[in-house]
């Protein structure tokens, strides 16, 4: 079953249309050479997990992905969402209209959860109001939806403001959010960082759920986590990535990983649970 499992992954991944395409991307700091040549396709559905030593730059990464960073060199094309048939555009050539546009169809979920101050109602309304300009009548039954979609219940919870949370209930709360937008992609920046253990697991289940619910018109959702959670690519099972040296290092699928016998994937395996600790003593 895992077999085929990573044979439907693999067949999946050379079949489905592109979703981000990273090329030969070069991101330095003064003369820290950060990112040195990042090549990287993920197609539409995948679920993967950018790992590696910490300060290897998986956050930089990210960050160019979301438009956050500007790249030295190299190019990074996304799906565009917002016309007919997810044409490919070059993030670095689009002005700030053209950026909304594209991130309209992708939601972050925040390490630090970044719910403003106000109810959870509010909090997953948000974007419904600001961004897709929806009234309350259409805007309370997608809140409702989605905030049982992370099995909070609603009754229970959406008046509930946003510092009446615990860190798992406000991990679920901003899920939820992004549940609400219908995105294309959702991107996790270590999901479970800070949370004990029993609502790690909570929110292991529900990155796995929320990737394999489809789209409101059926497409296919593609999901990237960034972690040092091991328990948390042992339940998703995701395509690993993990970044070396400003490269890719090595890509491909979990068991895999997990089975390697690489100089450098052996040690990082084992400081895992020490990294994604000590980010919890750091916050
Ligand atoms: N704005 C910045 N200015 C200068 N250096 C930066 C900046 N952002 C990141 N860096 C440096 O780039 C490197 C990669 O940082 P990044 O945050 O991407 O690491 P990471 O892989 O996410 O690590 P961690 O697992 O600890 O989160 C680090 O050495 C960091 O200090
Ligand atoms: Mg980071």
């Amino acid at each position: 079953m895992a077999e085929s499992n990573e044979q439907d992954a693999a067949q999946h991944r050379a079949e489905a249309p592109v979703e981000i395409r990273v090329e030969d991307l070069r991101r330095s700091f003064d003369k820290h050479r950060v990112l040195q040549g990042v090549d990287l396709t993920i197609r539409r559905g995948e679920i993967v997990a950018i790992v590696g030593p910490s300060g290897c730059g998986k956050t930089v990464f990210v960050d160019h992905i979301i438009g956050l960073l500007t790249p030295d060199s190299g190019r990074i094309l996304v799906a565009n969402h917002d016309a007919p048939g997810a044409p490919l555009v070059d993030l670095t050539t689009l002005d700030e209209d053209g950026l909304d546009a594209v991130r309209k169809h992708w939601a972050v979920v925040f390490q630090r959860n970044a719910l403003f101050s106000g109810t959870v109602y509010d909090n997953v309304a948000l974007w419904l109001r600001e961004i897709a300009g929806l009234s309350e009548q259409a805007i309370e039954p997608i809140v409702r939806e989605s905030v049982g979609s992370v099995g909070l219940d609603y009754d229970e919870v959406a008046r509930k403001d946003r510092d009446d949370l615990s860190g798992g209930m406000a991990k679920r709360v901003a899920i939820a959010r992004a549940v609400a937008m219908n995105p294309n992609v959702i991107f996790y920046d270590e999901p479970t960082t800070g949370l004990d253990p029993q609502s790690s697991v909570t929110i292991h289940d529900l990155i796995g759920a929320t990737h394999h619910r489809p789209l409101r018109n059926g497409s296919a959702r593609t999901s990237i986590v960034i972690t040092h959670d091991k328990d948390l690519l042992a339940r998703i099972e995701p395509r690993i990535v993990m970044l070396n040296e400003g490269r890719v290092y090595f890509d491909g699928p979990y068991r895999e990983f997990q089975r390697s016998d690489s100089e450098l994937i052996k040690p990082y395996l084992a400081l895992m649970p020490v990294l994604h600790q000590r980010r919890v003593l750091e916050d």
